[in-house]
């Protein structure tokens, strides 16, 4: 039963973390110290900075996680609910810290990420099962890496028996994805080094980009779509084919601009635009993103994406 609200319904099983940033330079080699600049903790993991950008744009958003039993934890609960998000489906570890992850950030912009998955890795198919109607009403569901991979395999075949469909974003990169996880996919959103693990092609423009989403969707995924950071975004929609060139903007941070991008996607495409225009708009948003400093306070608000788009 869909809900009267005519937001559309998102869901989204995956990771919550907290996010330990250092910006120095430059990234230290193996066995080297660097003194970095300016430090701070803030919220983020993938599931929860993609949910984050779709319900800032407007969607009716229901996050499936797992959090430990401390305070970074109950920090994020009060967090999503600050944003409109519904926490019903956030079960609490007692066994396990919540997610942490390492983050350094270089003069480019560009980040290095460790996590430590904690809680994250305990989030269970029966976690999943338990929301089985807030899937079976979605609009769309959207899945991620840094929970376990049978998580992600149920949430899958649930929202296709359903008839939901389900967007992934592939990070971080798996060595492979089976057959019957890719063949449900409605879309799939891979960076270039993701793009890269799941076809084994170097990634190094839009031929590549071409070669592997053709690849990819010989497995069954409807629409491919390529980030490629500063090279924009490739994009397979069905049998039509488009590069979105990146806008030009002034990089600070790229930490969790896939986030935006997957998470203003998956609402535009839950509106039922077209997949281009989809991408345009994620483009835009993420755009925006990486002009500021972490991942979850970098995220845009409907009104400042609609006003560049
Ligand atoms: P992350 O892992 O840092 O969250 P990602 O590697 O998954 O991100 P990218 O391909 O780096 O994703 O970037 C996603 C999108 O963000 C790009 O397709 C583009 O829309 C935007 N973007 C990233 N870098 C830039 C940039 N330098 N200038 C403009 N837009 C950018
Ligand atoms: O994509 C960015 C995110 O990756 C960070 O917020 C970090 O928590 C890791 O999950």
């Amino acid at each position: 039963m869909k809900s009267n609200s005519t937001a559309p319904r998102i869901v989204v099983v995956g990771s919550c973390n907290t996010d330990m940033i250092i910006r120095a330079d430059r990234f230290p080699a193996p066995g080297e110290t660097v003194l970095g600049g300016t430090s701070s903790m803030e919220p983020g993991g993938k599931g929860a900075n993609q949910a984050i950008m779709a319900a800032r744009l407007g969607g009716d958003v229901t996050l499936i996680s797992k959090i430990g039993y401390d305070l970074f934890g109950l920090q994020a609960i009060e967090l999503y609910r600050n944003e409109k998000i519904s926490t019903k489906h956030v079960v609490t570890d007692v066994a396990n810290p919540s997610g942490l992850a390492m983050v350094t950030v270089n003069s480019m912009g560009e980040s290095h990420i460790i996590v430590a998955p904690g809680a994250n890795s305990t989030l269970s198919i029966d976690d999943v099962r338990k929301a089985e109607n807030c899937i079976a009403c979605a609009d769309i569901l959207i899945v991620q890496l840094e929970i376990p991979i049978d998580t992600v395999g149920f949430a899958i075949s649930l929202a296709q028996k359903y008839g939901v469909r389900t967007v992934m974003k592939p990070a971080p990169a798996p060595l492979s994805l089976s057959d019957s996880i890719i063949s449900g996919l409605f879309a799939i959103l891979p960076n270039h080094v993701e793009a890269e693990h799941l076809t084994g092609i170097k990634i190094d423009g839009a031929d590549s980009a071409r070669a592997a989403a053709d690849m990819i969707s010989a497995g069954g995924v409807e629409n491919v779509i390529i980030t490629l950071g500063s090279g924009g975004v490739f994009v397979k929609a069905g049998d039509s084919y488009a590069s979105i060139p990146a806008r030009d903007v002034e990089v600070v941070d790229t930490t969790g601009a896939g986030d935006v991008f997957c998470g203003a996607f998956c609402y535009q495409v839950s509106l039922g635009r077209p997949i281009m225009d989809a991408a345009l708009y994620a483009n835009a948003a993420a755009s925006l993103s990486v002009t500021r400093f972490g991942a979850q306070r970098a995220i845009p608000y409907r009104e400042e994406v609609d006003a560049i788009i």
